[in-house]
């Protein structure tokens, strides 16, 4: 059985902001969020978070997630304190295991957290890194056969013990009634007049408890952040890791630096993404998608051999095979466009179909529409679809052809095969097979003179 503790009461005071610390995003996701997306990847019986600062908005943030407890620590007197507060709420059966993480720890992965619970041996596990420059880490003091003696922070660490390399990345995982055992007994009667979570390896090896290490896979997992620098690089390794996975998977990114992926993205064989594009939600590309360089794709799919050009924003819509979208196309919730369809430049379609080899071109608003198969949609062609309180359907029939700059005032049809000539405003039906237009004949005045200035 496993609990999983994250600490999420900490200030943030240096990303001078008024949201709390672990709410701001990566990849687009607030840090906690990534942390219980590992921490839920274990499968524990118990997720509790430790919350302090800003802690009604963390709680709102993850309101209805009923697998979350919450524990306030407030004031916050160290790490180990913060885990004292999470005790009342940790599941104790005899093989129970609590594993400590951060909330501004965001990249840490299920497999390396997998990887450290494997090697605990019902004992105590850290995840511990060799770093270059250890200053203001813990440090890992370790007897001459290699057994872990105890974790010193660097304030109260003596000179030799600060030459040590070897660092508490803070995640551990320790046996459930051992760890209520020892955080009753950890005093804060050191450099910072806090209790320190770190003090429970010197008394887990005083009751001759296994300690044992693991390393993370990549050293940006154990990153922290405490300034938007950090966050702006976290953001771009992470981006890196993204783009390297796709790259792997086959997908061809003209520019691996400039690409950013807020979500998750699913591609077939050979997509082809050009820079500057940003993909959020979840996006999936089939087999031979080219997506043109700086479009947006949040929650979309998009079919196999589709072109979507540059400069497009494809929102919560749905593209079919062989279509080509953009560039400068706007693809607004509900865009349905099927197979071998054509969306122009300064296109807007909303919630609406655009059937089966449909073409809209240039400049047009399609909003809650049905458009049919192998219909023509002029330029300048707008769906008058709200009269300002509510909204209307227009169906356009297969085949029909809507000529240029072409109002259809919703509700309205037009039949199969009609054709509507170039500005007409449509505000009856328009019968199938026949020409409507319903603009004033054309007329030219014989002998008219231009006026001429008054000497
Ligand atoms: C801690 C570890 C140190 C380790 C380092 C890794 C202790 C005593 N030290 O040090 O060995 O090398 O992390 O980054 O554990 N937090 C609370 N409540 C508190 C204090 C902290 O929730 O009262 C949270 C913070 O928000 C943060 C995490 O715990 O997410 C770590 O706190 P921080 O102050 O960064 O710990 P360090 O002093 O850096
Ligand atoms: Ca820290």
């Amino acid at each position: 059985m496993l609990n999983i503790v994250i600490l999420a009461a900490g200030l943030g005071k240096r990303m001078q902001s008024h949201l709390p610390k672990v709410l701001h995003p990566v990849a687009g996701k607030p840090m906690l969020a990534h942390v219980l997306d590992a921490a839920r990847a274990l499968q524990p019986s118990r997720i509790v978070v430790v919350v302090g600062h800003g802690a009604e908005q963390v709680q709102a943030a993850f309101a209805g997630q009923p697998d979350l407890a919450f524990a306030v620590q407030s004031p916050q007197h160290g790490t180990g304190h913060a885990v004292q507060q999470a005790v009342p709420f940790l599941l104790d059966a005899h093989d129970s295991a609590t594993l400590v993480l951060y909330g501004d720890v965001p990249l840490v992965q299920p497999e390396t957290l997998q990887r450290l619970l494997n090697v605990r041996a019902n004992g105590v596990a850290i995840l511990t890194e060799q770093l270059p420059d250890a200053t203001g880490y813990g440090r890992i003091v370790r007897s001459a056969q290699g057994q872990v003696q105890c974790i010193v922070e660097h304030k109260d660490a003596t000179p030799e013990q600060q030459a040590i390399r070897e660092v508490n990345t803070g995640i551990l995982v320790a046996p459930t009634a051992h760890l209520k055992n020892w955080l009753g007994r950890i005093t804060n009667n050191n450099a910072q007049g806090e209790y320190y979570l770190t003090d429970i390896i010197g008394l887990a090896v005083a009751d001759a408890i296994v300690i044992n290490t693991t390393q993370p896979e990549a050293p940006w997992e154990t990153l922290g952040v405490n300034s938007r620098v950090q966050q702006a690089q976290i953001e771009r390794l992470w981006q890196a890791e993204q783009a390297n996975r796709l790259l792997l998977a086959g997908v061809t990114l003209l520019d691996p630096a400039r690409f950013d992926l807020r979500g998750s993205l699913v591609c077939g064989r050979d997509v082809v993404i050009d820079i500057g594009c940003v993909f959020e939600g979840h996006v999936e590309l089939a087999d031979g998608v080219y997506v043109g360089p700086n479009c947006v794709v949040r929650n979309t799919t998009v079919g196999a051999g589709t072109r979507i050009e540059a400069f497009s924003h494809l929102d919560d819509a749905q593209v079919g095979a062989q279509a080509r979208i953009g560039p400068y196309a706007r693809l607004r919730p509900g865009a349905d466009i099927r197979d071998d369809a054509h969306v122009g430049n300064f296109v807007e379609i909303k919630k609406s179909v655009l059937g089966q080899g449909s073409k809209a071109n240039h400049l047009a608003y399609v909003g809650d529409a049905l458009v049919g198969d192998r219909v023509n949609i002029g330029a300048g062609t707008i769906t008058c679809n709200y009269d300002g309180v509510n909204k209307f359907q227009t169906i356009i029939e297969d085949d029909a052809f809507i000529g240029s700059d072409t109002q259809l005032v919703a509700p309205v049809r037009v039949g199969k095969g009609a054709t509507l000539g170039a500005g007409t405003t449509l505000t009856r039906d328009a019968p199938a097979g026949q020409l409507t237009v319903s603009r004033p004949r054309q007329q030219t005045i014989e002998n008219w003179k231009r006026p001429v200035r008054k000497p």
